[in-house]
């Protein structure tokens, strides 16, 4: 009898494509909402395998009661709305989609850098509000990018990435600070390890690429905020939770740093009436770091191909709990 797959939302029509190829028996959720957690436990009832989203949540109370599933594979590259853990401990390798959504996160990263250095988004509203009147010498000016230094937190992919358009198209300077070092990376894009508070005291762009973990949760809080340059930018396409909203809007209010680019906030979706959405100096996007169809094409493929690979030679291709396996 075929395997049965639940893809819990509509996403390219490669996966569900492959997975009938391979011969499995898929469902799909066509809500236009995301599943509740009582509807994904139970449609996940019915299946063997789960194609998750970021916007489902699979903590443990998910997984102690979808103990039976074989597999679950993530249509993203964070899992924070999984408990790995628990999963590991019912023996279900938890999978996700790596790389290729990296160039097009790294371009969100880019482009809000711009944006804010030049105060796009916030000369953008001028217009719409009617208030392009004449030429103005001394309004509304930013800065430029050319020589400056980039501080990177997390330099995996999608940092190098961002590091390596940083260089190439302004020559800046590349610091980063991880938990380990980078040298593959180093390599490539000539980044300079540093530790955490050199990064925060010589970034002028000090852009996020971690994951959201329970040690960089919260992180850049007030305190943070206060050893940066008064004249820095802080750019996070990552996870929302890794900032403390109240306090960037305090640091920002209060000059404590220049500006913001954020693709990801806290909480998500942000609310219209957040203060960050008035700033001049502040540019937010609604979570499209790998919003592109070749981004969004490859993780449907790379996520349906983790479940082929697992049924087939019981290893998945992009696999985050080895542990699961033993
Ligand atoms: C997705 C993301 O938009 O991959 C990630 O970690 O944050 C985004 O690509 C989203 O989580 C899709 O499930």
């Amino acid at each position: 009898m075929s395997k049965k797959v639940l893809i819990a939302r509509v996403i390219p029509s490669v996966a569900e494509d492959l997975l009938k190829q391979a011969g499995f028996t898929v469902s799909v959720w066509k809500g236009n909402q995301v599943m509740t957690k009582d509807e994904l436990i139970e449609h996940a009832r019915k299946v063997d395998a789960l194609l998750s989203l970021g916007s489902n949540k699979l903590d443990r109370s998910f997984f102690e009661t979808c103990k039976h599933l074989e597999i679950v594979s993530q249509f993203a590259v964070g899992f924070d709305n999984i408990d790995v853990a628990a999963a590991t401990e019912f023996k279900i390798p938890v999978c996700n989609t790596p790389d290729v959504l990296s160039e097009a996160t790294a371009d969100v990263a880019f482009g809000l850098m711009i944006n804010v250095s030049r105060k796009m988004f916030y000369n953008h509203k001028l217009i719409l509000r009617g208030e392009w009147k004449q030429f103005e010498p001394l309004k509304n000016l930013g800065f430029e990018l050319t020589g400056k230094t980039l501080g990177i937190f997390g330099l995996g992919r999608i940092g190098s990435i961002m590091a390596q358009r940083c260089k190439g198209a302004y020559g800046m300077n590349v610091i980063y600070h991880n938990r380990n070092r980078n040298l593959e990376a180093e390599k490539e894009t000539n980044a300079r390890y540093v530790d955490f508070d050199t990064l925060l005291r010589e970034s002028d762009i000090l852009s996020i690429h971690s994951a959201l973990t329970p040690e960089t949760a919260g992180l850049f809080n007030k305190h943070v905020f206060s050893k940066m340059k008064r004249t820095a930018v802080f750019i996070n396409t990552a996870r929302g939770g890794v900032h403390n909203e109240t306090d960037l809007i305090e640091a920002l209010q209060n000059g404590t740093i220049w500006g913001a680019g954020l693709d990801v906030t806290n909480p998500e979706p942000m609310q219209a009436n957040n203060p960050l959405l008035q700033m001049p100096n502040v540019a937010v996007l609604p979570h499209i770091g790998s919003a592109t169809l070749e981004a969004r094409t490859g993780m449907a493929r790379l996520a349906a191909e983790n479940i082929i690979s697992y049924y087939k030679t019981g290893k998945p291709v992009t696999l985050v709990n080895p542990k699961a396996l033993f």
